[in-house]
């Protein structure tokens, strides 16, 4: 369980809001959305029955079938209710009190399961769904991750989340569209959580040292050279344990939890974390941000400096990494003093 912080003072009177506002929202976000607002205080119970026009214990019930879907909720009998903490599972309500805190305004799809988020975005921009949307899942039955790996999806304390887009811009504009999306999201990461191992592994990992925390799959299709729809994929590993992970991957794997030591409250990561997705798609897709990956790069780049070796198909070379080119290839310098980009494949340290 997740805690939010405990405050000393009685209760908080949250922002009177417009009553239409509140007439449009549903009665268990406004709740949620209420004690986000006042942590780490308390709300009154009256407060919140005269705002959504309930009685007191009308109030006490609506609260009570929120603890049931998993929440921690104090309530104190002279100060009102406290958000105490919340599970690994998303809870649509405190979800939508997070998008509200973060003004997300575009629709998110919350599932139960699917085969894939990224499937599901490109079913969805496939039957003309507007976009830019974005789906998350409480698990994937097919997670999949880059040169037709799979990605690990149990149910609860991950997350997995797809953005859909119809940018309507030339292919080019792809090339470096991970690893704006890395560093970004690193940079994003490191300032929540403090955790500052956190680093991009070129093309798409976000790592501490030589554990994967993270993933990121961009999946496009094209027309013409000019990209008609994508989908930007991350999987986010936080609160689950890499010790309970399949054998073949637990070495190499770790979580936001097994770093820092703490439990970290999903909600507010799934929030914060589609806000980031969404405003760092926008600019790359839409800005010149060729200069600015270069200068990010250098300070998030993990493989900087190392012995690396790579397999691009039948092709296999190794030298050290130092850093990328314009394109987004991953410079390779030779023992013999030249030096080779690589486009695609897959980089393994050398020890
Ligand atoms: C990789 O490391 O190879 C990329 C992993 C990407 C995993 C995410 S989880 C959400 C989205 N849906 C998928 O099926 N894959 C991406």
């Amino acid at each position: 369980m997740a805690k939010y912080p405990k405050g000393k003072k009685k209760h908080y009177q949250p922002k009177v809001k417009k009553k239409s506002s509140i007439t449009k929202m549903n009665p268990d976000t406004f709740v949620l959305s209420s004690l986000l607002q006042a942590t780490p205080h308390y709300v009154s119970g009256n407060h919140l029955a005269d705002r959504l026009k309930m009685s007191r214990v009308g109030v006490w019930a609506r609260v009570d079938k929120l603890r049931k879907s998993g929440l921690s909720i104090e309530a104190s009998q002279n100060r009102g209710y406290r958000l105490a903490g919340e599970p690994d599972l998303l809870v649509r309500p405190l979800l939508d009190a997070w998008f509200k805190e973060c003004n997300i305004n575009y629709p998110v799809h919350l599932l139960e399961s699917t085969d894939s988020t990224n499937s599901e975005a490109e079913r969805l921009l496939a039957s003309g769904e507007k976009a830019p949307f974005a789906v998350i899942s409480q698990h994937q039955q097919s997670g999949r991750g880059r040169m037709g790996r799979t990605w690990y999806s149990p149910k609860g304390g991950n997350l997995y989340l797809s953005i859909g887009l119809r940018p309507d811009v030339a292919l080019v504009k792809l090339r470096t569209f991970t690893l704006w999306q890395g560093v970004t999201i690193a940079k994003f990461l490191k300032d929540l959580t403090g955790i500052d191992s956190l680093m991009v592994k070129w093309p798409n990992d976000l790592v501490s040292g030589r554990k994967k925390v993270g993933g990121m799959l961009t999946e496009a299709s094209i027309d013409c050279d000019q990209v008609r729809s994508m989908v930007f994929g991350i999987g986010l590993n936080i609160n689950s344990s890499s010790e309970n992970f399949p054998k073949e991957i637990r070495a190499n794997s770790t979580s936001l939890k097994d770093l820092s030591g703490t439990e970290w409250r999903i909600h507010e990561i799934a929030a914060k974390l589609i806000k980031v997705c969404m405003k760092s798609c926008q600019e790359c897709l839409l800005e010149d941000t060729g200069d600015q990956l270069q200068k990010d790069w250098k300070e998030m780049d993990f493989l900087k400096g190392k012995k690396v070796s790579i397999q691009s198909g039948k092709d296999v070379f190794s030298g050290s990494a130092h850093g990328i080119d314009e394109t987004g290839g991953l410079i390779v310098k030779l023992k013999n003093g030249r030096q080779k980009i690589a486009h695609a494949g897959e980089v393994s340290l050398m020890r």
